[in-house]
């Protein structure tokens, strides 16, 4: 039995997203066909706000905003707003952070700073225009990213991570210019392995490159060290540069799976609550909101619910053949949030 308690909680705002990033949501397949959740199905502001308090009473010290692109939210500030005023038990303010494509970042940043916003992560998977083009599957341009998190940076946010997932054949020659253009500067970047989330990326092994292969690429020509994690449970491994160049982090559920100590629930936009990124199916807590059950009656099923939580999926996917893991179709990252 694993008990790990819960402290953490993801909401996605959307499902909808302006890229079309070829390991979250290739064009193939979230296309003018593909049909997004309808507007009556979103959590309201309200419902979200209750929710939350419902988990920060119950253990929970961190809240990630996410998407699709969190952005696209429309008044997202207005959330940030209510959520800022949310206490844990022992009267502390939550650590309240957004995963966004940084797209709409150079426009936002201040507003969302002023709402009570703490911290922004960036994706962020080439510096080279023409990658990074490619990559977020819309030819989006990179230089409007790095904007984006200059103005982060300079309104106050820090320390930014950067999230890049690295794709064998598409992006891993970036691993050590990426690597070498943030050394130094106030943002943290971290390698995401590619993983097999959802049904529609077509993901393949061979196309991991592992943390192991990052930190070896990068250490020939930049030593490194490896680091204390900041809490149990982190999802990044730690290193920094011998040299005093700040740190990096590398986060392998692919190659070694941190299941054992996964303290995060996640939240779908329309109110469906998964236990796993890798879950197929989930339980719908706006069912019980708009049912007319209490807060107490709420935190009892979610708790019972987390109680006898099994999920291990990337451990089990390290122990099965290649496509045994998961029988079931599983929940899009899009849906479900980074
Ligand atoms: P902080 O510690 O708050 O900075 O955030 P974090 O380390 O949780 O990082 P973030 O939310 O940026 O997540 C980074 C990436 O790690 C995600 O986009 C996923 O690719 C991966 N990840 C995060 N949580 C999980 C998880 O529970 N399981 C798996 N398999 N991957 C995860
Ligand atoms: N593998 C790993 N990370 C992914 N993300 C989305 N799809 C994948 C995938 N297939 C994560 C990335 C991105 C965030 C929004 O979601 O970290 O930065
Ligand atoms: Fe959008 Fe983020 Fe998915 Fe890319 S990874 S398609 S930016 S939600
Ligand atoms: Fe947690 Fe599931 Fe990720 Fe394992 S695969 S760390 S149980 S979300």
């Amino acid at each position: 039995m694993l008990a790990r308690p819960l402290q953490d909680l993801r909401i996605s705002l959307t499902d909808r997203c302006n890229f079309r990033c070829v390991y979250c949501m290739p064009e193939e397949f979230f296309n003018k066909d593909y049909e997004f959740l309808s507007r009556g199905a979103l959590l309201n502001f309200e419902e979200i706000t209750r929710i939350a308090r419902i988990f920060v009473a119950h253990g929970v010290r961190k809240i990630r905003l996410t998407g699709g692109e969190p952005l696209l939210r429309k008044h997202i500030e207005n959330l940030i707003e209510m959520l800022a005023q949310l206490k844990t038990p022992d009267g502390r303010g939550l650590d309240l952070a957004l995963t966004t494509n940084g797209s709409l970042l150079a426009k936002k940043a201040r507003s969302l700073k002023d709402a009570g916003l703490q911290r922004v992560t960036v994706s962020l998977d080439s510096l080279d225009d023409d990658t990074f083009r490619r990559m977020n599957g819309v030819d989006f341009p990179v230089a409007q990213v790095l904007r984006g998190l200059e103005v982060a940076h300079a309104t106050g946010f820090g320390p930014i991570k950067l999230n890049m997932v690295v794709k064998r054949g598409m992006n891993d020659q970036e691993i050590v210019p990426m690597a070498r253009h943030f050394k130094g500067t106030p943002f943290i970047l971290r390698f995401i392995e590619y993983m097999d989330v959802g049904a529609s990326n077509d993901w393949k092994m061979d196309e991991v490159v592992p943390s192991s292969e990052v930190v070896r690429r990068i250490a020939a020509h930049m030593p490194l060290e490896a680091i204390e994690p900041n809490h149990a449970g982190e999802t990044a491994e730690r290193w920094r540069y011998t040299d005093g160049g700040g740190e990096i982090g590398v986060i392998s559920s692919v190659t070694q799976s941190f299941c054992r100590d996964c303290t995060r629930a996640r939240l779908s936009t329309e109110g469906v609550l998964y236990t796993c990124l890798f879950a197929a199916s989930g339980h719908d807590l706006r069912a019980l909101l708009r049912g007319g059950n209490t807060d107490q009656e709420i935190a009892a099923a979610t708790s019972h619910l987390w109680r006898t939580r099994t999920d291990r999926y990337s451990e089990l996917r390290s122990a099965s053949t290649p496509g045994t893991a998961s029988a079931a179709r599983k929940i899009e990252m899009s849906y479900i949030g980074g």
